[in-house]
């Protein structure tokens, strides 16, 4: 990669139109809360049966309920916020006790298959879940941010809200009760829908969009100049395959990541590259929502990098020094 100067205006400008552009789209769903849980079962997916229906439908209402919590004040949707491309506006979101999360609210997007891990770098920051079925349970159970320690008891509790009743009798049979396998399934099947393709970017990739001269000159950028692909890579299905990397936000790192999960040092102060659709709705960013906009990124990347010993060489100039 080579040395990265965006302090002239213009280039800070053709860089921020780009990965602007990656973000634009717009999510077709509207929030429900559950005071308003809609027991109609719209058609999610044309030529979709009722049965498939229903457990998407299924899966949002339990998206958006707060019962999902030990005390009734925290949904999915608390911290995965849909105007914001399902990611939250705060560095560190508020648990059920008011307590924060250790790590930003990442965005829900684009995930192509439960079983991630075949597909790309599995779920999480610092992927530590590799398949999307058995990631549901882990922040309901989750001491910060739903805290429920027993699921026998969170099934009772949904099983006997009414408004599940008819929606239960399409989605897994008449009579039938919620599981933590069907409340998984059910989940899994609304976060796949959450699938942004069709930005300008997108568009334009694929020959059915154009681009303004700024916005190919930031594109020229992204891909060639400075490589930003490498590690963010914005192709259908290819979002999750980015892998994990330090981009020198630390010299002395703080959180060990990827390092939690492999046991390996040199894993220490690894993260999941982002996809960087949405981008702009996502703010603010990087594991630790440390910056507020996207142009205190790109001045990260342009001369804010801080040696470690774990600093991706694409972040180095050729004699290993960091690039600054
Ligand atoms: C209190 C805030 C909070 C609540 C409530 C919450 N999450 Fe999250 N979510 C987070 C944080 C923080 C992360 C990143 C955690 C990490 O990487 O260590 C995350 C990550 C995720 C991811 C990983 C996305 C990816 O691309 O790797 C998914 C999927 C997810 N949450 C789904 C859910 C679902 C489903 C629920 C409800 C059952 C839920 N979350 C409830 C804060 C929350
Ligand atoms: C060596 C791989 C690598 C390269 C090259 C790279 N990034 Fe990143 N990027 C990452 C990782 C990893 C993160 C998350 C880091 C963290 O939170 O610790 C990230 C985070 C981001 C974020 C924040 C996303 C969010 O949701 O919080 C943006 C925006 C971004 N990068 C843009 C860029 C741009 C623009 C370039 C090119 C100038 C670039 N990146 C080059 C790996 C890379």
């Amino acid at each position: 990669m080579k040395r990265l100067s965006l302090r002239h205006p213009m280039l800070l400008a053709a860089f921020t139109g780009i990965v602007f552009i990656i973000s634009c789209n717009k999510f077709k769903n509207t929030p429900i809360s559950s005071a308003e849980v809609d027991t109609n079962i719209p058609q999610y997916f044309a030529g979709a049966d009722e049965t498939f229906n229903a457990q998407i439908h299924l899966g949002r209402v339990l998206f958006y309920d707060k019962n999902l919590s030990v005390n009734n004040s925290i949904s999915c949707a608390s911290c995965h916020k849909q105007a914001l491309a399902f990611a939250d506006n705060t560095a560190f979101s508020t648990g059920f006790e008011n307590r924060l999360t250790k790590r930003n609210s990442m965005a829900i997007q684009n995930i192509t298959s439960p079983m991630i891990s075949i597909e790309g770098s599995p779920l999480f920051w610092d992927g530590r879940e590799p398949d999307l079925n058995s990631l549901i349970a882990k922040p309901i159970a989750n001491h910060i941010e739903m805290g429920i320690t027993d699921f026998d008891q969170l099934l009772k509790k949904l099983n006997s809200l009414s408004y599940y009743r008819p929606i239960l009798d399409k989605a897994y049979g008449t009579g039938s009760t919620l599981s933590l396998e069907g409340m998984s399934t059910a989940m899994t099947q609304f976060i796949l829908m959450f699938q942004t393709l069709h930005s300008r970017f997108d568009e334009a990739q694929v020959g059915s969009g154009s681009l303004n001269a700024l916005e190919v000159r930031g594109r020229l950028l992204f891909n060639t100049t400075y490589n930003c692909v490498s590690c963010h890579n914005p192709m259908p299905g290819m979002y999750q395959s980015s892998g994990f990397h330090n981009i020198g936000l630390e010299s002395s790192i703080q959180d060990k990541g990827r390092m939690d999960v492999t046991g390996n040092s040199s894993d220490e102060g690894l993260f999941r590259a982002p996809d960087l659709h949405n981008v702009a709705l996502t703010a603010p960013y990087m594991h630790d929502g440390r910056f507020n906009s996207l142009d205190e990124v790109l001045n990260h990347y342009s001369h804010g990098i801080q040696e470690n010993k774990n600093l991706s060489h694409v972040l180095r100039n050729d004699d290993g020094s960091a690039l600054k």
